[in-house]
């Protein structure tokens, strides 16, 4: 039988800015996903890493005083190592500035040069250097000075006039809408795939695809004053990165893939442009584009300028991996926006983690140390039904990217049995002597802490091995740790 198989995705992220809480959110929600197909007996390939061409870099680049490629050598360490520190399984990590993607970006510029979808033309728009993003008079935000603003970040943009070369993206507009209207599953939400609906409807004009006022980017073969504009750029690396043009079998292995991940502002590229390129090459389309919602910090945007951005990394280290990993998925729906804060993260590591999961293995650890010298009592049948339930649920619900929900389970299961705990009050059926009553309630409470064990298994992945070691199911004899997740103070302003 032939292994199943899921090729999963992150966008490449810029590197001039640091990893933050938003960066970690995408990579996470993508780790959690890689290992639970992994579990599940997928083969998996999960691709992860960074956009490093275009002007705001190439601009940053000058301002260390560093030459482009020294400069993005450093800069993309910083993903590395926050991916490292936050327990992602990447299988790969491309940069858009690594030779086997730089050759991929070229052979597909003049392949779709040579048959006619790109072409010389002169461009005019309005560019947001900060979002590398082109606008049209219509799209820009005004200021009292009249001067045009992006609509995405509200800086000023800037009117720029130059040959360019085009990619024919108006040739492909029905053929990618008809796609979108086929297939429910190709972009979601389902609320993403209507703003993209609406979008294209409004009429799609072809894209400017190349540069010629700064070099640091791909160079086009055929004309090598021009430079290829990142998104072209940028989008190529889910194909480059698997061997695309040059190694078949890799490639036909993985594309189409089942999943890109992405923040919700750049559904567009994934879901308009980046069909177009492939039709273009006659490429099959991913199954699914996923945009998921967007964070605020305590309420506001994230931004360097304003000096909130959150560092997931000094989070982890203050508070551990798996709580950062926690909160950031649960906190919100897969899909919708949300706030970080320092309040509600406190609050829920002290009542979902210290209390509702850590004081449930504390004291059925001890009990059973206490009531029966360790050793779990021999089982009983009807333990499994509610469980098997629930991970019939907790499958369902992962497989619909519905990941909020699927910690939501698995927490019923942890405050279910922490209720069956104060309902059957062990301490007195051992006062009573109701050794057989006893034994039921601690087997099932063991059953379920083994369960949620598994289960929390891809969000959290050190919570459970520590779970593992105390539950320590091989000689099923328990043996009491550390608390999981001491309590914490609430934070102080
Ligand atoms: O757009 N909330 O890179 P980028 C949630 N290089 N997610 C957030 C976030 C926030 N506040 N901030 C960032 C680019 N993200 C291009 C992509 S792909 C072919 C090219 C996450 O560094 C989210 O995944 O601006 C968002 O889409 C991505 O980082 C943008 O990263
Ligand atoms: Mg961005």
């Amino acid at each position: 039988m032939m292994p199943k198989k899921y090729y999963l995705t992150t966008p490449v992220y810029y590197v001039n800015d640091v990893p933050h809480i938003g960066h970690a959110y995408t990579t996470i929600a993508a780790d959690v996903l890689a290992r639970y197909k992994r579990g599940q007996g997928y083969e998996v390939h999960f691709l992860t890493g960074t956009d490093e061409h275009g002007q705001k870099v190439w601009k940053a680049a000058e301002a260390h005083g560093k030459k482009p490629q020294d400069y993005v050598d450093m800069v993309c360490q910083r993903f590395k190592a926050a991916w490292q520190v936050l327990g992602i399984t990447n299988d790969d990590f491309i940069r858009t500035t690594d030779p086997r993607h730089i050759e991929c970006v070229q052979k597909i510029f003049s392949r779709l040069l040579k048959q006619g979808d790109i072409y010389k033309g002169e461009y005019q728009g309005w560019y947001c250097t900060p979002c590398e993003s082109f606008w049209t008079e219509g799209e820009l935000k005004e200021d009292v000075e009249g001067r045009k603003l992006c609509p995405d970040c509200g800086r000023a943009t800037e009117l720029l006039k130059e040959e360019s070369y085009f990619f024919k993206l108006s040739k492909y507009q029905a053929k990618v809408l008809d796609h979108i209207n086929q297939r429910p599953d190709f972009i979601k939400p389902a609320s993403r795939r209507n703003e993209v609906i609406q979008f294209i409807k409004q009429g799609l004009r072809d894209l400017s695809i190349t540069r010629t006022a700064f070099p640091w980017g791909v160079v086009v073969p055929e004309d090598p004053s021009h430079v290829v504009y990142v998104w072209f750029d940028a989008l190529i690396n889910y194909i480059s990165a698997i061997g695309y043009p040059g190694d078949d079998k890799l490639f036909s292995k993985w594309w189409p893939a089942d999943v890109h991940i992405m923040g919700k502002e750049i559904v567009r590229f994934h879901a308009v442009i980046w069909p177009a390129m492939l039709l273009a090459l006659d490429l099959p389309l991913p199954k699914t584009v996923f945009g998921h919602g967007w964070w605020t910090v305590e309420g506001e945007k994230m931004s360097k300028t304003s000096g909130n951005v959150v560092d997931p990394v000094a989070l982890s280290s203050q508070y551990g991996v798996d709580v950062v990993r926690y909160f950031i998925l649960r906190e919100v729906a897969f899909g919708a926006d949300g706030d970080f804060s320092m309040t509600s993260f406190i609050n829920r590591y002290n009542a979902d983690l210290a209390n509702d999961l850590g004081n449930l293995l504390s004291r059925t650890v001890t009990m059973i140390e206490k009531y029966f010298g360790s050793k779990v009592p021999e089982p009983m049948s009807k333990i499994t039904e509610e469980l098997t339930l629930a991970v019939e649920k907790v499958d369902q619900q992962m497989d619909q990217l519905a990941l909020a929900d699927a910690l939501g389970t698995i927490w019923g299961l942890i405050s279910g049995a922490n209720n069956y705990i104060e309902k059957n009050a062990p301490w007195n059926l051992a006062k009573n002597k109701e050794e057989e009553k006893l034994a039921e309630v601690m087997v099932k409470l063991y059953e379920t802490l083994l369960m949620v064990a598994r289960l929390i298994a891809p969000f959290m992945p050190e919570t459970s091995v520590r779970m593992l070691a105390q539950l320590n199911p091989q000689e099923r004899s328990v043996k009491k740790g550390e608390p999981l997740f001491p309590r914490l103070q609430k934070p102080t302003n």
